[in-house]
């Protein structure tokens, strides 16, 4: 069975783009693999972070991944600063990347642009990632397009790992899957659905009422034509609720374009889909919320699992580099 590993940072609100972006698929990845997923709280503090706020975010954002379907009796889910093997792995990474790798990362350019702190820690961040992955002996990684330079730069610190101390590391593949949808802002099509963009009009909450979302759908910006069909360029607002209305029922945007001729209908029809799909997701998040105890346990059961694999990992990473062995 295929190891599969991917990560979410639990900084900010899990939004329908996350959901229909990634935890969608998470869930049905599941099904079919040795799945582990790890809630990144080390990579959250790569920006800073307000104090004492973490843990919480963190136990919330579990309550949602399990509310959205993913299911600790066939997948592994746990807290990532709950394995202290990440950041001892990350150290012999950092030791394995060069500054010149690390400096061409589009998303650090991006982020050190718009902080005024830049922490080691973020210019660092794909190493840690790279140990998260590698730790586990990961085949495939589901991540969004954004994250495939990330993924690509993994494959190549393991290959030059392997290639100085011995095989090692397994050489993961990211996958961007292609039924997951880009969801874009509602009001501004053009810009992905996004916590950080700061347009509530523009963003469905996965707790947001039945009654906001079908405010929110039917005030989507569209254009000023007529016709209906899936063309990201020239109809942006079209084309999302397309993207979104395809991700909820699980078909293609294309094929959904076919069978509407009107705007109002296609927003009504996405409205129901989101609405029913989110229901049972809130029902299930409530009475999670009810009993932070038991997902609680869930992560600590999670973390025992995730811990056993990267201890080996490591061990065997420390053992092919030839650190003096601390037990003889
Ligand atoms: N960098 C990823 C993101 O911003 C999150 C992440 C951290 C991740 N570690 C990972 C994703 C390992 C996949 C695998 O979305």
């Amino acid at each position: 069975m295929q190891r599969v590993f991917s990560g979410i940072q639990p900084t900010g609100q899990l939004h329908l783009g996350n959901y229909l972006g990634a935890v969608h698929n998470w869930a049905k990845m599941q099904q079919h693999s040795d799945a582990f997923y790890c809630i990144v709280d080390l990579h959250s503090i790569t920006t800073p972070q307000k104090a004492g706020s973490i843990g919480r975010e963190t136990l919330r954002l579990a309550q949602m991944l399990l509310a959205a379907g993913l299911d600790p009796q066939v997948c592994t889910l746990f807290v990532q600063s709950h394995v202290r093997e990440h950041t001892e792995c990350a150290w012999l990474l950092e030791c394995t990347v060069s500054f010149g790798e690390l400096s061409r990362m589009a998303q650090f350019k991006d982020k050190s642009s718009r902080h005024e702190f830049i922490s080691a820690g973020l210019f660092t961040y794909p190493a840690l990632q790279a140990a998260d992955i590698l730790l586990y002996d990961t085949n495939v990684v589901p991540v969004g397009a954004d994250q495939r330079q990330h993924i690509e730069l993994t494959r190549d610190i393991a290959e030059r790992f392997n290639h100085r101390y011995g095989d090692t590391f397994v050489l993961p593949t990211a996958v961007v899957p292609a039924t997951a949808a880009r969801v874009m802002d509602l009001q501004r099509p053009s810009d992905k659905m996004s916590k950080s963009l700061n347009s509530p009009k523009g963003t469905i909450d996965l707790l947001d009422e039945p009654t906001h979302i079908r405010k929110k759908i039917r005030s989507a910006v569209t254009d000023n034509e007529s016709d209906v069909r899936f063309d990201v360029a020239n109809k942006p607002g079209v084309s999302n609720l397309l993207s979104i209305l395809a991700a909820a029922t699980d078909r293609d945007p294309n094929t959904v374009a076919t069978q509407y001729h009107q705007y109002g209908a296609l927003k009504d029809d996405t409205a129901d889909a989101v609405i029913a799909l989110l229901a049972p997701f809130q029902a299930r998040f409530s009475e999670l919320e009810a009993d932070p105890a038991q997902t609680s346990r869930l992560l600590q059961d999670g973390a025992d699992k995730a811990r056993e694999l990267a201890a080996s990992t490591l061990r065997r990473a420390k053992t092919n580099i030839g650190f003096l062995s601390d037990t003889y």
